[in-house]
Formats: structure tokens, sequence, C-alpha cells
């Protein structure tokens, strides 16, 4: 009978339905009854042309209605279907504006590195040239030629790693120097960063640190230009007003050879614990570049004179930054190195 299976159907849709949650399985429901051509309710139809002629009318309106009450029950459906979708989506999506952001961690240039920075910018700004020597030297260019032959006492200064008979890590920047004045003819003014080494070590010495070596050679220079030059650069590294002043000592490469100190920043002169009392804190060694280096180097020693210079950049840097035991610069610590952050 034509009405039972009208009836079958409409019991379908109704046991089913609430049972689905997925507009897509809504989608898949809905075309099983009304598919143009498979659909049970498009069916319905397309067997209506078996029926004797009387009896089409009654029943062709029977099945319209069973396609409208169909149609609004699926369209009543997909809309609170589509509503708990969107309301589950909104939820996925939602975005918590309390939430803490992620943070981007940035990191800090190394204390010696800015300090490095900041005496290229000085030197750099009063006309020096960068030289950057090798960390490998032969013993000439490390001690002979810096006036410092093999049994000389000044030796002892320095405790030097071999790397053979011959080759060595350079205990001192001033190695440079003599290539310098070996490729080049006066006026010379060079500015010399690189790294050292020395066997040595405790709260004040690494065996491996940094120093900045300067070299200036060209007619008539003499201790004079070395203090200017220096009272120049005490104030701007350390601040202004700090004084230079030059204590006699000794260096087998420079004659007269002087140890540079500066007035405390920390204490204006008076005397602290910085200054150990004294109101000077020893910044580096200089001196007049001795004849015998000049004439080792194939430069008159009677037509050009010079001055040189050499400081330790992590002692700089512990006296700028309050850093008490040298250690700290080379541990790798990022709490440290957090310290230094602008
Ligand atoms: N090279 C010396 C040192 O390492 C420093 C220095 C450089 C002194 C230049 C005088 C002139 O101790």
């Amino acid at each position: 009978m034509m009405e039972d299976k009208i009836a079958a159907i409409r019991a379908e849709i109704e046991e089913n339905i609430s049972s689905l949650e997925l507009s897509a399985a809504l989608y898949e429901f809905r075309k099983s009854f009304l598919d143009n051509k498979d659909g049970k309710i498009s069916q319905l139809m397309k067997g209506m042309k078996d029926l004797p002629k009387e009896e089409k009318p009654a029943f062709g309106k029977l099945v319209n209605d069973l396609k409208t009450w169909a149609i609004d029950k699926f369209d009543e459906y997909n809309e609170k279907i589509k509503a708990k979708e969107l309301e589950q989506k909104n939820k996925d999506e939602a975005i918590d504006v309390t939430m803490p952001g992620v943070k981007n961690e940035v990191g800090a240039l190394h204390p010696d590195t800015m300090v490095i920075g900041e005496l290229i910018d000085i030197f750099a700004g009063m006309g020096f040239e960068i030289y950057e020597g090798s960390e490998i030297e032969n013993d000439y260019y490390n001690f002979t030629a810096l006036n410092t032959p093999k049994d000389h006492p000044a030796r002892d200064m320095q405790d030097t790693f071999y790397v053979s008979d011959d080759f060595l890590l350079r205990t001192q920047t001033s190695a440079g120097q003599i290539h310098v004045m070996e490729n080049k003819k006066p006026p010379i003014k060079i500015l010399s960063p690189g790294k050292v080494f020395r066997s040595d070590d405790d709260a004040t010495h690494s065996p491996m640190f940094s120093q900045m070596e300067g070299l200036v050679v060209d007619r008539d220079i003499s201790l004079a230009d070395l203090q200017g030059m220096l009272d120049t650069f005490s104030e701007r590294i350390f601040g202004e007003g700090i004084k230079t002043r030059l204590r006699p000592s000794y260096f087998p490469f420079t004659e007269p050879s002087v140890e540079v100190d500066v007035s405390c920043f920390a204490c204006g002169g008076k005397g602290c614990k910085l200054c150990k009392g004294t109101g000077w804190i020893e910044v580096l060694g200089a001196g007049i570049v001795n004849r015998h280096v000049l004439e080792n180097c194939g430069i008159d020693p009677d037509v050009y004179s010079g001055f040189a210079f050499g400081m330790g950049v992590e002692r700089i840097a512990m006296l700028k930054y309050g850093i008490n035991n040298i250690k700290a610069l080379f541990e790798s610590d990022t709490r440290f190195a957090e310290q230094f952050k602008n």
C-alpha cells in the first residue's frame, strides 16, 4: 500500500533525525530522501505512474505533503545543528586576552664586546686604523723583534704557551706592531684588538684574554702626545673629569716605559675600596717605541719616533661594570650576561 510507504518514510525521518549531530551527516540523510534520482520520496513520485488514474491526484497530494513536511523538518534541524556547530567553533577559536604573552628572549652583548666596541669608537674618532693580527705567532714577532731576545729576563713576565719550538700563542698584541711596521712606513696610527694567551690563572688573570694595542709612529712623536691622547681616551671611557698619570715602568720594547693610571671614577680620587685607597687605578702599559724595535722594522729611529700602548679589555670591563672575578666573563652563565642587557 502506498499510504503505508508514506507513513514508513515519515517514521524513518522522525526516528533518526534527532540523533544526527553534524551538518554533513544531516545533508547525507536529507539526500537519501530528496535526491532527484535515488531519494526515497522522489521514488514515491515516480511510482505514481503505476497507479490507476483516479487515485493519482489524492496520492500526489499525500506525497507532496510529505515532501513539504520533510523539507521543513530538515531545514529546522539544519538550523539547530548549524547553531550548535557555530557555538563550538567559537569556543574552540576563542582568544583568552588575559593569557600571558610568549616572551621573545633577546640576548645581550658580552661586556668584552661592549668595551671593544667602545674603544674602537673612541680611537677611530682619533684617526686610528684597525689592524687585526694573528693569534699564532712565531718567537720573532712575539718577543725577539720586540727587543726581547731568547734569554731576556722579561720573557718570564709572560708565561707562554708554545705550539712548537718556534710557534706560540701570542702573549701580547704587541706582536702586531712588528707586522704593521714591516709593511707600512710612517705615519702609522693603528689600533689592534685581539685575544692573547698566557699560562696564568687566578681571580684577575685568565689563560685567554683580550688586549687592545695602539701604535703611533711619525716624526716628532713624544710622551706628551701619548699623554694628550690618553686624557681624551680616559674621559671618553670612564667619564668626564677623569685624569691620567704616568708612572715609570719597564717594557723591553718601549723606552721610556710607563704604567698609566686614571683617577678613580668611583670616589673621584679621594680613595676607596676600588682604588685601594690610592685614588688611582692602573689601566694600561705604554711608552715610547724603543729605537731597536724601529730598527728591526727598517724604520730610521733618528727620523721617526712613536708611542705604543696596550691594555687588557677584561680589566677595563671589570672596572667599568664592577666585576670582581675575571672568570665570570668566561663562564657563559646567562644570569651574568643578563645584567648587561640594555
Ligand atoms: N704588551 C704589553 C703587555 O702585554 C703592554 C704594552 C703594550 C706596553 C705597548 C707598552 C706598549 O703587558
